[in-house]
Formats: C-alpha cells, structure tokens, sequence
C-alpha cells in the first residue's frame, strides 16, 4: 500500500485521458510546506509543454479526468500548474486502521517486501557530523519498524568512498607513513583531510602526484588500491564506534558505498546514449530534462559524465537504482538525506525510469529532512566556524547527562 504510488498511478492515468502521450510521468512527490497539501503532481508543466499548450489549462483538463474522490479532500491547481493533493482524513484513519491486530504490540507482521533502505552514507576521509546524525538515526528507526513488520530490510550504508580526492588523500596517507609520523593520528579525519588539501594546493610535486595516483586507483592499481582501501577501513571504523553508541544497527557488512556502482557506470552512461537519452554537450555527456527548467526557461542538463571521463554523484545513484531492482531484487527503495539534495534524487530517478531500468512498480522514495541549525538561524558549525563532529556531540551530550544526574543525585 503505497500513497505516492497510487496517487502517481491516478494522475498518469488521467493525464493520458486528458491527451498527453503514454511515456508521460506525473511525478507525484511528498509535499514540502503543508499549505500545499500532502503530496504534488510535479509533470503537469512538462508533460503541458510537449503538447504545446498552457500548463494551468492542462491541469484542469487533468482534473476533469480525474475521479480520487475517496482518497483525496481537495485537489488544487497551484502556481504554474502544479496540482496539490490534500488527502481526506478518513481515508487515513481507515487505512492506519487496517494495519491488522496481533499478539506483538497489536501490530500485525504481514508484510513481505523486499526493502532497500539507503541512509546514514557518510564520507570517507570526512568524519560524520551532526548532518549524518538524522540519516543515521530516522532511518534506523525506520529499518526496525519495517523489519517488524515483516519485510526483508537491506541496510544500504551509500558511503561516499569514490572520487577524485582519493588521489590527494592517497597522496598524503602515503607522506604520512614515509615521515614516519609514529602513531599517524587519523582519529582526526578532518584535520587530515584539511592537511591534505592543504599540501595539494600548496604544493606542485604533491598535486602532480595526487592527480597520477586517481588516474592509477581508477585503472585498479594495487598499491593504490591498498592505500585507498586503508582509508576506508580507518573512517568505517570510526563511523561503526559512532553506530555502536548510538544503538544504531548498521555494521560494516552494510557499507555499499559508491565505489560499488563503479564498474556499472560505462555501460549505464552507454545505454543512456543509445537511448537517445544522454548526448555529448561541450566534451561532457549530458541529459536534458525537459521535467525540470533552468533559470531561462530551457530544459535541465543533467551531467551525467565529465569531459575528462569522471562520473558523478548522479551517474552512481542511477546505477544504484538499477542494481537495487536487477541485483538486490528490492520491491522499494526509501532513501534519507537533508533536503538540499531533493533535486539529485528526483533528476537521478526520472532518468532511471525514462531508461528503463527499472519497471513503473519498482519504488523509490525520497524522505528528506532539514538542516541542523545553531541558535543563529545558520547552519549549526563549532565557535571556530567548522563542522561539529558527531562523535564530539555525543561526548558533550552525555557529559551534559552525566552532570545533571549527578545534581539531581547529590539534591536528594
Ligand atoms: N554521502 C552523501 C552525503 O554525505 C549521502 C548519500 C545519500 N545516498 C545516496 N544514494 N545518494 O551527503
């Protein structure tokens, strides 16, 4: 039982009623600010576009065709024409009450899919901080829940273990050793990855390196490999003491980072061209959404590989999609990151789905959060202005605890 997906389902369905052709996607998503309802149809203005005609009108015409009466209180056509759905309250209390009774909790445990879970997914080399900590903790929650209720839950920790700072940071792991630093003090990843960038930008012969050890770590040099391999192992290490603190069920068997999808990405990119999909744009391979305008008004290039032949963040998320439906056999995918990356999720999905690769049934589902603010309204950084480490929140949080009881203690 899947709001988003019958609500996607409905409006597709009425948009071909109402003309448009049958690749047309409604693009239903979670509703960020209340006063827009509970959920909105985001592919009235694209689909209205390709028939050359004003989205708002479409948008009534879609509405005209649309009869969700027992799911839906009130549909609205907002703004360019966008539809906002705002669901009926019975309807949502029949369905939470249809969640069978039994022994356990009152809950009934009938549910059988197969459910990736992509959260927590901090970087190496890059301690996790406060931003991590929402990932990290909603989406174990939710793990357990769905677990509990029947599903076989994978835990899919998407560790940003790839790229093109590996180089740099191989580079400097290495200086580390050869000056013998005697017990390397990687418990500061940060201060690590500071110095690092430090050496890179001050220092010709160290850059030089740097960029000829990601071009060998991507050609699957071993010894790069190894060094690369040690830094993952050093930040998972630390990133499992954090989880083990936070009762948080993650381990390291969970970890399916980034560099995972890497051996995909060629022929992702490839079939993407053959489809007519992606194109060449100024040395860049680029897919241009129509879904989504940029400032002037013209369809959104979505980079999906470099002119230098990188991949990017986009291109391994659709890899991830694909390989979550062909290889994990997943029925659903729900996905946890701060709401800044909303646009890369959905730019990310729709090319998935305009591919093929996956079906209409597969789900994906973005579940986004806000930042962690300070008092000052800004994001939340130390007095210094860097990132709060999340395993230096947790020491103050249970020095806070610690204290306090010892008040409380010594008052009675
Ligand atoms: N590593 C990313 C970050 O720290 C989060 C990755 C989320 N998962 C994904 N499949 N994109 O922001």
């Amino acid at each position: 039982m899947n709001i988003q997906a019958i609500l996607n389902d409905e409006i597709k369905k009425a948009m071909i009623a109402a003309g448009a052709g049958s690749e047309v996607e409604a693009l239903v998503r979670q509703s960020n600010k209340i006063q827009f309802g509970d959920y909105q149809a985001n592919g009235i203005m694209g689909a209205a576009k390709k028939l050359g005609i004003n989205p708002r009108e479409f948008a009534q015409t879609v509405l005209d065709h649309l009869s969700i009466d027992d799911i839906a209180e009130k549909l609205e056509i907002a703004g360019p024409g966008f539809i906002n759905i705002f669901l009926k309250n019975e309807w949502i209390s029949k369905h939470a009450n249809q969640a069978n009774i039994s022994r356990t909790l009152g809950v009934n445990a009938a549910q059988n899919d197969t459910v990736v879970v992509d959260y927590s997914s901090p970087n190496v080399a890059k301690e996790m901080h406060v931003g991590h900590l929402r990932s990290t903790i909603i989406g174990d929650s939710v793990v357990r829940t769905l677990e509990f209720l029947g599903n076989t839950v994978i835990r899919a920790n998407h560790v940003g273990d790839w790229g093109t700072q590996f180089g740099m940071l191989i580079a400097y792991l290495e200086k580390v050793q050869n000056d013998d630093v005697k017990d390397l003090d990687l418990s500061d990843l940060e201060a690590f990855y500071r110095a690092a960038k430090h050496a890179y930008d001050s220092d010709e012969a160290f850059a030089k390196k740097s960029r000829n050890y990601v071009v060998k770590l991507q050609s699957g040099d071993e010894y790069c490999l190894t060094m690369w391999r040690k830094l993952v192992d050093i930040t998972m290490a630390q990133c499992q003491h954090t989880y083990d603190r936070l009762n948080v069920t993650l381990t390291r068997d969970d970890t399916m980072g980034e560099s995972l999808y890497n051996p995909m990405l060629p022929s992702i990119v490839q079939t993407l061209k053959d489809k007519g999909l992606a194109v060449e744009d100024d040395g860049a391979v680029v897919v241009f959404l129509d879904e989504f305008t940029n400032k002037a008004g013209d369809p959104m290039g979505v980079i999906i590989q470099k002119k230098d032949g990188g991949y990017l963040y986009t291109t391994t998320d659709i890899a991830a999609a694909a390989y979550r439906y062909h290889t994990l056999h997943a029925d659903r995918v729900i996905l946890f990151t701060d709401a800044r990356q909303t646009l890369h999720a959905q730019q990310a999905w729709l090319i998935t789905r305009k591919a093929g690769f996956v079906p209409d049934e597969f789900v994906m589902e973005h579940f986004t959060f806000g930042m962690m603010l300070g008092k000052d309204g800004k994001p939340f950084k130390t007095r210094t202005g860097g990132t709060v480490k999340l395993a230096d929140l947790l020491d103050e949080a249970i020095e806070r605890a610690t204290t306090l009881i010892e008040q409380k203690k010594s008052r009675s």
